[in-house]
């Protein structure tokens, strides 16, 4: 059973904290059982609270081997490791362990730089366009961004997750026990995409 995610790449700030929690959520509300890894030494543990989901602290090499090996007994269980960046060691250790590995990159040459270079060194990994705009002129830009810079990385990348400002909720150590609909929207189209990647005859 294909269960691991990794959300990983060298640059900060890209999303994949948010990523993280965004797509757990959104297996929560496709009714799928999920945990949150934490392996960012400087982010505080969450809890469940009213979560949807369940975050784990991995922070240590010793839990997140533990968490792991203990998720292969546990099937029904996703599980989404959120690294951080500027890791290139831990990213390389979790691309190998990993089901599916995904690369968060903003609209910025930077970040599409960084990814350009990640995705040559993870040739099984997908980027995904992250904190995209949701203003048609934005969009547009952003959209001239990929076809300029990232051609011929076009089929190894997922739909963009758009810019939710409620997003930060998720990432508060108490979530409401409603969230808006806006948010549940963008997660469950996430959590359904990366569904398909993980197994497409599952998926189908
Ligand atoms: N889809 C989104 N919509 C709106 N804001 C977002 C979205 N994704 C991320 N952000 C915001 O961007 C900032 C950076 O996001 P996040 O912490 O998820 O990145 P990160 O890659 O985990 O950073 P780090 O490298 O520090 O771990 C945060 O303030 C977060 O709230
Ligand atoms: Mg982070």
């Amino acid at each position: 059973m294909k269960q691991l995610i990794c959300i990983i790449g060298n640059k900060g700030g890209t999303g994949k904290t948010s990523i993280t929690h965004m797509l757990c959520h959104g297996f929560g509300l496709l009714g799928m059982r999920s945990i949150a890894v934490l392996t960012d030494i400087s982010r505080e543990p969450l809890t469940r609270g009213d979560r949807r989901y369940t975050p784990i602290d991995g922070r240590s090499p010793d839990k997140l081997e533990k968490i792991i090996a203990k998720l292969e007994f546990m099937p029904e269980w996703l599980g989404v490791i959120d690294g951080g960046g500027n890791r290139p060691e831990m990213d390389s250790q979790l691309y190998e362990i990993s089901d599916l590995i995904l690369l968060p990159f903003r609209d910025s040459h930077e970040d599409i730089r960084t990814v350009r270079n990640d995705l040559d060194a993870f040739p099984e990994a997908y980027g995904i366009p992250s904190q995209w705009p949701t203003n048609a002129w934005q969009q547009m830009t952003a959209e001239r961004s990929l076809d300029e810079l990232m051609q011929d990385y076009r089929p190894r990348l997922l739909d963009p997750v758009y810019a939710v400002s409620a997003s930060k909720l998720l990432l508060e150590s108490q979530i409401p026990p409603s969230l808006p609909t806006m948010l549940n929207n963008v997660c469950r189209g996430l959590a359904r995409q990366v569904l398909e990647r993980l197994d497409p005859h599952e998926a189908a």
